[in-house]
Protein backbone atom coordinates (compact mmCIF):
# COMPACT_ATOMS: atom_id res chain seq x y z
CA UNK A 1 0.00 0.00 0.00
CA UNK A 2 1.63 3.44 -0.90
CA UNK A 3 1.04 6.37 1.08
CA UNK A 4 0.30 9.71 0.00
CA UNK A 5 2.81 12.25 0.79
CA UNK A 6 1.38 15.48 1.57
CA UNK A 7 1.31 18.23 -0.52
CA UNK A 8 4.15 20.84 -0.14
CA UNK A 9 2.55 23.88 -0.27
CA UNK A 10 4.17 27.59 0.21
CA UNK A 11 4.02 28.68 3.82
CA UNK A 12 0.73 31.59 3.47
CA UNK A 13 1.94 35.06 2.97
CA UNK A 14 0.79 36.96 5.65
CA UNK A 15 0.61 40.66 4.63
CA UNK A 16 -0.18 43.28 7.44
CA UNK A 17 -2.66 45.34 5.24
CA UNK A 18 -2.91 48.37 7.26
CA UNK A 19 0.93 49.74 7.14
CA UNK A 20 3.78 49.26 4.93
CA UNK A 21 6.99 48.01 4.86
CA UNK A 22 8.37 50.79 5.95
CA UNK A 23 5.30 51.31 9.01
CA UNK A 24 3.86 53.88 6.82
CA UNK A 25 -0.05 53.33 7.07
CA UNK A 26 -1.09 51.70 3.56
CA UNK A 27 -3.28 53.02 1.45
CA UNK A 28 -6.05 53.19 0.08
CA UNK A 29 -7.25 55.09 4.12
CA UNK A 30 -9.54 57.25 4.92
CA UNK A 31 -8.85 59.30 8.15
CA UNK A 32 -11.37 61.71 9.84
CA UNK A 33 -10.61 63.88 11.57
CA UNK A 34 -13.11 64.19 15.13
CA UNK A 35 -12.42 67.79 15.96
CA UNK A 36 -13.49 68.93 12.49
CA UNK A 37 -16.43 66.85 12.58
CA UNK A 38 -17.67 69.10 15.44
CA UNK A 39 -16.35 72.25 14.24
CA UNK A 40 -18.64 71.63 11.32
CA UNK A 41 -21.39 70.62 14.10
CA UNK A 42 -20.82 73.79 15.93
CA UNK A 43 -20.74 75.97 13.07
CA UNK A 44 -24.08 74.48 11.49
CA UNK A 45 -25.97 74.74 14.44
CA UNK A 46 -24.80 78.40 14.98
CA UNK A 47 -25.69 79.05 11.39
CA UNK A 48 -29.68 77.75 11.97
CA UNK A 49 -30.34 79.06 15.04
CA UNK A 50 -33.55 77.09 16.57
CA UNK A 51 -32.96 74.12 13.56
CA UNK A 52 -32.71 71.02 15.35
CA UNK A 53 -30.24 68.98 13.35
CA UNK A 54 -30.64 65.38 12.80
CA UNK A 55 -27.27 63.99 11.67
CA UNK A 56 -27.74 62.00 7.99
CA UNK A 57 -26.28 59.20 9.55
CA UNK A 58 -25.79 57.45 5.73
CA UNK A 59 -23.17 59.87 5.17
CA UNK A 60 -20.84 58.10 7.78
CA UNK A 61 -22.37 56.32 10.20
CA UNK A 62 -18.89 55.32 11.79
CA UNK A 63 -18.81 54.95 15.84
CA UNK A 64 -16.38 57.54 16.36
CA UNK A 65 -18.25 59.88 14.38
CA UNK A 66 -21.59 59.21 16.01
CA UNK A 67 -20.09 59.51 19.34
CA UNK A 68 -18.60 62.84 18.96
CA UNK A 69 -21.59 64.30 17.20
CA UNK A 70 -23.80 62.34 20.04
CA UNK A 71 -21.69 64.61 22.52
CA UNK A 72 -22.38 67.64 20.15
CA UNK A 73 -25.89 67.39 20.93
CA UNK A 74 -27.23 66.18 17.06
CA UNK A 75 -30.01 64.21 16.40
CA UNK A 76 -30.16 61.39 13.49
CA UNK A 77 -31.92 60.72 10.32
CA UNK A 78 -31.78 57.37 9.20
CA UNK A 79 -32.03 55.37 6.11
CA UNK A 80 -32.72 51.90 7.37
CA UNK A 81 -33.06 49.48 10.27
CA UNK A 82 -29.12 48.66 10.50
CA UNK A 83 -28.75 52.68 10.96
CA UNK A 84 -31.47 52.53 13.15
CA UNK A 85 -29.59 50.01 15.45
CA UNK A 86 -26.59 51.86 15.24
CA UNK A 87 -27.88 54.95 15.98
CA UNK A 88 -29.87 53.06 19.42
CA UNK A 89 -26.18 51.81 19.99
CA UNK A 90 -24.95 55.34 20.80
CA UNK A 91 -27.68 56.94 21.60
CA UNK A 92 -30.67 55.02 23.53
CA UNK A 93 -33.48 57.62 23.25
CA UNK A 94 -35.32 56.94 20.01
CA UNK A 95 -37.27 59.86 20.19
CA UNK A 96 -34.24 61.84 18.51
CA UNK A 97 -34.22 59.88 15.40
CA UNK A 98 -36.50 60.44 12.14
CA UNK A 99 -36.63 58.06 9.35
CA UNK A 100 -36.16 59.86 6.07
CA UNK A 101 -35.99 57.16 3.34
CA UNK A 102 -39.34 57.48 1.38
CA UNK A 103 -38.54 53.59 0.20
CA UNK A 104 -39.36 51.69 3.28
CA UNK A 105 -40.71 47.85 3.70
CA UNK A 106 -43.47 47.33 6.19
CA UNK A 107 -41.43 45.01 8.18
CA UNK A 108 -38.71 48.09 8.72
CA UNK A 109 -41.46 50.36 9.23
CA UNK A 110 -43.01 48.03 12.00
CA UNK A 111 -39.29 47.36 13.53
CA UNK A 112 -38.50 51.12 13.70
CA UNK A 113 -41.47 51.95 15.28
CA UNK A 114 -41.29 48.87 17.47
CA UNK A 115 -37.84 50.73 18.61
CA UNK A 116 -39.58 53.60 19.15
CA UNK A 117 -39.37 56.05 15.70
CA UNK A 118 -41.96 58.16 15.88
CA UNK A 119 -41.55 60.25 12.66
CA UNK A 120 -41.17 59.46 9.50
CA UNK A 121 -40.87 60.58 5.86
CA UNK A 122 -43.43 59.77 2.67
CA UNK A 123 -43.76 60.77 -0.64
CA UNK A 124 -46.93 58.69 -2.05
CA UNK A 125 -50.22 56.86 -1.25
CA UNK A 126 -48.68 53.26 -1.51
CA UNK A 127 -46.09 54.66 1.31
CA UNK A 128 -48.68 56.25 2.63
CA UNK A 129 -50.68 53.55 3.55
CA UNK A 130 -48.00 51.57 5.32
CA UNK A 131 -47.38 54.42 7.91
CA UNK A 132 -51.05 54.07 8.65
CA UNK A 133 -50.51 50.45 9.19
CA UNK A 134 -47.69 50.36 10.82
CA UNK A 135 -47.07 52.97 12.21
CA UNK A 136 -49.45 54.34 14.41
CA UNK A 137 -49.41 57.87 15.79
CA UNK A 138 -46.21 58.79 14.43
CA UNK A 139 -45.66 62.14 12.74
CA UNK A 140 -45.56 61.75 9.30
CA UNK A 141 -43.32 64.30 7.29
CA UNK A 142 -44.52 64.65 3.50
CA UNK A 143 -41.66 65.08 1.09
CA UNK A 144 -42.29 67.68 -1.62
CA UNK A 145 -40.07 67.58 -4.80
CA UNK A 146 -37.06 69.92 -5.62
CA UNK A 147 -35.14 71.35 -8.58
CA UNK A 148 -32.09 70.07 -7.37
CA UNK A 149 -30.77 73.28 -8.99
CA UNK A 150 -27.24 74.41 -8.09
CA UNK A 151 -26.60 70.82 -6.39
CA UNK A 152 -24.11 68.74 -7.70
CA UNK A 153 -25.68 65.51 -6.52
CA UNK A 154 -29.49 65.93 -7.36
CA UNK A 155 -31.69 64.25 -5.29
CA UNK A 156 -34.99 65.51 -7.06
CA UNK A 157 -35.55 62.96 -9.51
CA UNK A 158 -36.41 59.56 -7.44
CA UNK A 159 -38.06 61.29 -4.27
CA UNK A 160 -40.83 63.71 -3.18
CA UNK A 161 -44.00 64.43 -4.71
CA UNK A 162 -45.81 67.57 -6.69
CA UNK A 163 -47.94 70.33 -4.42
CA UNK A 164 -51.06 69.15 -5.09
CA UNK A 165 -50.25 65.48 -4.01
CA UNK A 166 -48.50 66.50 -1.11
CA UNK A 167 -51.66 68.23 0.55
CA UNK A 168 -53.74 65.30 -0.42
CA UNK A 169 -51.30 63.14 1.34
CA UNK A 170 -51.21 65.64 4.77
CA UNK A 171 -55.00 65.96 4.67
CA UNK A 172 -54.96 61.46 4.65
CA UNK A 173 -52.44 61.90 7.49
CA UNK A 174 -54.36 64.05 9.21
CA UNK A 175 -57.80 62.65 8.55
CA UNK A 176 -56.03 59.00 10.29
CA UNK A 177 -55.13 61.25 13.34
CA UNK A 178 -51.43 61.88 12.22
CA UNK A 179 -49.22 64.60 13.25
CA UNK A 180 -47.89 66.01 10.33
CA UNK A 181 -44.89 67.94 8.70
CA UNK A 182 -43.26 68.83 5.27
CA UNK A 183 -40.05 67.45 4.27
CA UNK A 184 -37.31 68.25 1.67
CA UNK A 185 -33.84 68.33 0.32
CA UNK A 186 -32.90 70.89 -1.95
CA UNK A 187 -29.54 68.30 -3.42
CA UNK A 188 -26.22 67.42 -1.91
CA UNK A 189 -23.59 69.61 -2.33
CA UNK A 190 -25.51 72.69 -3.22
CA UNK A 191 -24.00 75.98 -4.43
CA UNK A 192 -27.13 78.22 -4.15
CA UNK A 193 -27.73 79.57 -0.86
CA UNK A 194 -30.91 80.46 -2.08
CA UNK A 195 -32.28 76.92 -3.07
CA UNK A 196 -34.38 76.62 0.17
CA UNK A 197 -36.43 79.61 -1.01
CA UNK A 198 -38.88 77.91 -3.05
CA UNK A 199 -39.85 74.69 -1.22
CA UNK A 200 -40.42 76.66 1.45
CA UNK A 201 -42.86 78.87 -0.40
CA UNK A 202 -44.36 75.85 -1.61
CA UNK A 203 -44.47 74.72 2.33
CA UNK A 204 -46.40 77.88 3.38
CA UNK A 205 -49.05 76.82 0.91
CA UNK A 206 -49.21 73.67 2.47
CA UNK A 207 -49.85 74.81 5.78
CA UNK A 208 -52.72 76.68 5.10
CA UNK A 209 -54.23 73.00 3.45
CA UNK A 210 -53.23 71.33 7.22
CA UNK A 211 -54.66 74.16 9.09
CA UNK A 212 -58.13 73.94 6.69
CA UNK A 213 -57.72 70.18 8.54
CA UNK A 214 -57.69 71.23 11.70
CA UNK A 215 -54.35 70.81 12.34
CA UNK A 216 -51.06 72.93 11.59
CA UNK A 217 -47.41 71.85 10.78
CA UNK A 218 -45.73 69.87 13.57
CA UNK A 219 -42.31 69.84 11.84
CA UNK A 220 -40.90 71.32 8.99
CA UNK A 221 -37.71 69.74 7.69
CA UNK A 222 -34.89 71.76 5.47
CA UNK A 223 -33.61 68.60 4.73
CA UNK A 224 -29.12 68.62 3.66
CA UNK A 225 -27.13 69.61 1.08
CA UNK A 226 -24.48 71.76 3.31
CA UNK A 227 -21.48 71.62 0.63
CA UNK A 228 -18.03 70.47 1.49
CA UNK A 229 -14.95 71.96 0.45
CA UNK A 230 -14.47 70.32 -3.36
CA UNK A 231 -12.19 71.67 -6.17
CA UNK A 232 -14.33 74.35 -6.83
CA UNK A 233 -15.01 77.18 -4.41
CA UNK A 234 -18.41 77.13 -2.45
CA UNK A 235 -19.95 79.68 0.22
CA UNK A 236 -19.32 79.46 3.34
CA UNK A 237 -21.97 77.81 6.17
CA UNK A 238 -22.38 81.55 7.57
CA UNK A 239 -24.00 82.39 4.32
CA UNK A 240 -26.57 79.48 3.97
CA UNK A 241 -27.27 80.06 7.60
CA UNK A 242 -28.65 83.62 7.05
CA UNK A 243 -30.35 82.73 3.47
CA UNK A 244 -32.31 79.85 4.57
CA UNK A 245 -33.09 82.29 8.19
CA UNK A 246 -34.48 84.93 5.98
CA UNK A 247 -36.63 82.49 3.86
CA UNK A 248 -38.31 80.74 7.03
CA UNK A 249 -39.11 84.24 8.20
CA UNK A 250 -40.72 85.24 4.57
CA UNK A 251 -42.79 82.35 4.25
CA UNK A 252 -43.50 80.73 7.78
CA UNK A 253 -43.39 83.26 10.40
CA UNK A 254 -44.17 85.58 12.05
CA UNK A 255 -45.66 81.99 13.88
CA UNK A 256 -42.48 79.37 12.61
CA UNK A 257 -43.03 75.94 13.38
CA UNK A 258 -40.64 73.61 15.15
CA UNK A 259 -37.59 73.21 12.52
CA UNK A 260 -35.17 70.25 11.58
CA UNK A 261 -32.43 69.77 9.30
CA UNK A 262 -30.54 66.58 7.71
CA UNK A 263 -27.24 67.33 7.26
CA UNK A 264 -25.03 64.63 6.18
CA UNK A 265 -21.59 65.68 3.69
CA UNK A 266 -21.84 69.10 5.38
CA UNK A 267 -20.99 67.93 9.25
CA UNK A 268 -18.43 65.27 8.24
CA UNK A 269 -17.01 65.08 4.79
CA UNK A 270 -14.81 68.13 5.91
CA UNK A 271 -13.06 65.69 8.21
CA UNK A 272 -11.79 63.23 5.60
CA UNK A 273 -8.99 62.95 3.99
CA UNK A 274 -8.32 60.11 1.62
CA UNK A 275 -5.22 58.78 0.77
CA UNK A 276 -4.63 56.51 -2.01
CA UNK A 277 -1.19 55.74 -3.38
CA UNK A 278 -0.22 55.83 -7.30
CA UNK A 279 0.10 52.43 -8.79
CA UNK A 280 0.51 53.34 -12.99
CA UNK A 281 1.46 56.99 -15.01
CA UNK A 282 0.83 56.18 -18.83
CA UNK A 283 0.28 57.67 -22.16
CA UNK A 284 -2.48 56.57 -23.46
CA UNK A 285 -4.32 58.43 -26.81
CA UNK A 286 -2.15 61.54 -26.11
CA UNK A 287 -3.21 61.98 -22.34
CA UNK A 288 -1.36 61.31 -19.16
CA UNK A 289 -3.20 58.76 -17.09
CA UNK A 290 -2.32 58.11 -13.34
CA UNK A 291 -4.12 55.46 -11.82
CA UNK A 292 -4.30 54.74 -8.38
CA UNK A 293 -5.25 52.52 -5.88
CA UNK A 294 -8.96 53.76 -4.69
CA UNK A 295 -11.75 53.66 -7.55
CA UNK A 296 -15.21 54.10 -8.02
CA UNK A 297 -15.28 50.49 -6.68
CA UNK A 298 -13.64 51.08 -3.33
CA UNK A 299 -15.63 54.48 -1.82
CA UNK A 300 -15.35 57.00 -4.52
CA UNK A 301 -19.25 56.37 -6.18
CA UNK A 302 -19.73 60.22 -5.92
CA UNK A 303 -16.82 60.68 -8.76
CA UNK A 304 -19.59 58.78 -10.99
CA UNK A 305 -20.73 61.00 -14.14
CA UNK A 306 -17.98 63.34 -12.16
CA UNK A 307 -20.52 64.96 -10.45
CA UNK A 308 -18.67 65.52 -7.17
CA UNK A 309 -14.73 67.05 -7.93
CA UNK A 310 -12.70 66.54 -5.31
CA UNK A 311 -9.54 68.61 -4.22
CA UNK A 312 -6.82 66.37 -4.62
CA UNK A 313 -3.19 67.04 -3.59
CA UNK A 314 0.15 64.72 -4.44
CA UNK A 315 3.43 63.78 -2.13
CA UNK A 316 6.36 62.06 -1.71
CA UNK A 317 7.48 60.68 0.93
CA UNK A 318 4.94 62.90 2.99
CA UNK A 319 6.31 66.05 1.36
CA UNK A 320 3.33 67.84 -1.22
CA UNK A 321 4.60 68.02 -4.77
CA UNK A 322 3.53 71.25 -6.63
CA UNK A 323 4.11 72.71 -9.40
CA UNK A 324 4.34 72.40 -13.07
CA UNK A 325 1.57 70.29 -13.13
CA UNK A 326 -0.59 69.24 -16.03
CA UNK A 327 -4.23 67.86 -16.88
CA UNK A 328 -4.73 63.97 -15.93
CA UNK A 329 -7.30 61.18 -16.91
CA UNK A 330 -7.40 59.61 -13.15
CA UNK A 331 -8.68 56.41 -13.01
CA UNK A 332 -8.63 53.48 -10.07
CA UNK A 333 -6.97 50.08 -9.83
CA UNK A 334 -10.05 47.55 -10.66
CA UNK A 335 -10.15 45.87 -14.22
CA UNK A 336 -13.04 47.58 -14.90
CA UNK A 337 -13.32 50.25 -17.53
CA UNK A 338 -16.06 52.31 -15.90
CA UNK A 339 -13.71 52.39 -12.75
CA UNK A 340 -12.19 56.33 -14.42
CA UNK A 341 -12.69 58.36 -11.68
CA UNK A 342 -12.19 62.21 -14.20
CA UNK A 343 -11.93 62.12 -17.44
CA UNK A 344 -13.78 65.39 -18.40
CA UNK A 345 -13.14 66.97 -14.97
CA UNK A 346 -9.30 66.67 -15.40
CA UNK A 347 -7.50 67.42 -12.04
CA UNK A 348 -4.06 68.76 -12.82
CA UNK A 349 -1.42 67.00 -10.87
CA UNK A 350 2.36 67.42 -10.81
CA UNK A 351 3.89 66.38 -14.38
CA UNK A 352 7.17 64.55 -12.30
CA UNK A 353 4.43 62.22 -10.59
CA UNK A 354 5.74 58.80 -10.24
CA UNK A 355 4.80 55.59 -9.12
CA UNK A 356 4.64 54.97 -4.99
CA UNK A 357 3.86 58.82 -4.30
CA UNK A 358 0.78 59.71 -2.79
CA UNK A 359 -2.76 61.69 -3.73
CA UNK A 360 -4.53 63.10 -1.03
CA UNK A 361 -8.12 63.20 -1.56
CA UNK A 362 -9.69 65.72 0.47
CA UNK A 363 -13.44 66.47 1.74
CA UNK A 364 -14.13 63.10 1.54
CA UNK A 365 -15.12 61.81 4.65
CA UNK A 366 -18.88 61.65 3.34
CA UNK A 367 -20.21 58.89 1.14
CA UNK A 368 -16.83 57.20 0.83
CA UNK A 369 -16.48 53.75 3.60
CA UNK A 370 -19.66 53.08 2.87
CA UNK A 371 -20.17 53.14 -0.92
CA UNK A 372 -17.15 50.74 -0.90
CA UNK A 373 -17.67 47.42 -2.47
CA UNK A 374 -16.81 44.60 -0.02
CA UNK A 375 -14.04 43.06 -2.08
CA UNK A 376 -14.28 43.76 -6.17
CA UNK A 377 -11.64 42.52 -7.87
CA UNK A 378 -10.09 40.80 -4.31
CA UNK A 379 -9.45 44.91 -3.07
CA UNK A 380 -10.57 45.42 0.34
CA UNK A 381 -12.89 47.27 1.46
CA UNK A 382 -11.84 51.27 2.31
CA UNK A 383 -10.50 51.81 5.54
CA UNK A 384 -11.32 54.51 8.17
CA UNK A 385 -8.93 55.95 10.66
CA UNK A 386 -10.06 58.10 13.67
CA UNK A 387 -7.85 61.15 14.88
C1 LIG B 1 -33.41 61.81 3.25
C2 LIG B 1 -32.06 62.42 3.27
N1 LIG B 1 -31.76 63.29 4.24
C3 LIG B 1 -30.53 63.84 4.32
C4 LIG B 1 -29.54 63.54 3.42
C5 LIG B 1 -28.19 64.17 3.59
O1 LIG B 1 -27.88 65.03 2.56
P1 LIG B 1 -26.52 65.81 2.52
O2 LIG B 1 -25.44 64.82 2.71
O3 LIG B 1 -26.52 66.47 1.21
O4 LIG B 1 -26.53 66.81 3.64
C6 LIG B 1 -29.82 62.68 2.36
C7 LIG B 1 -28.81 62.37 1.36
O5 LIG B 1 -28.94 61.54 0.50
C8 LIG B 1 -31.12 62.09 2.29
O6 LIG B 1 -31.42 61.22 1.33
Amino acid sequence: MTSLAPPILPEPRVVDVRVDRLGVPATPVLTVDLSTVRRCYRQLHAALPGVDLHYAVKANPSRPVLDALLDEGASWDVASPGEIDAVLAVDPDPARISYGNTVKKPADIAYAHARGVRRFSVDCDAELDKLIEHAPGATLLVRITTSGAGADWALGQKFGCDESTAGRLLARAVSHGHPVGVCFHVGSQQHDVDAWDEPLATTARLREVVRACGSDLAVVDLGGGFPAHAAEPTPEVPSFGRAITAAVRKHLGPDVPPLMAEPGRGLVADAGTLETEVVLVSERAGRRWVYVDVGLFSGLAETLDEAIRYRITAHRDGRPLLEPAGDVVLAGPTCDSADILYQQHRPRLPLDLRIGDRLRIHAAGAYTTTYSSVGFNGFDPLREVHR
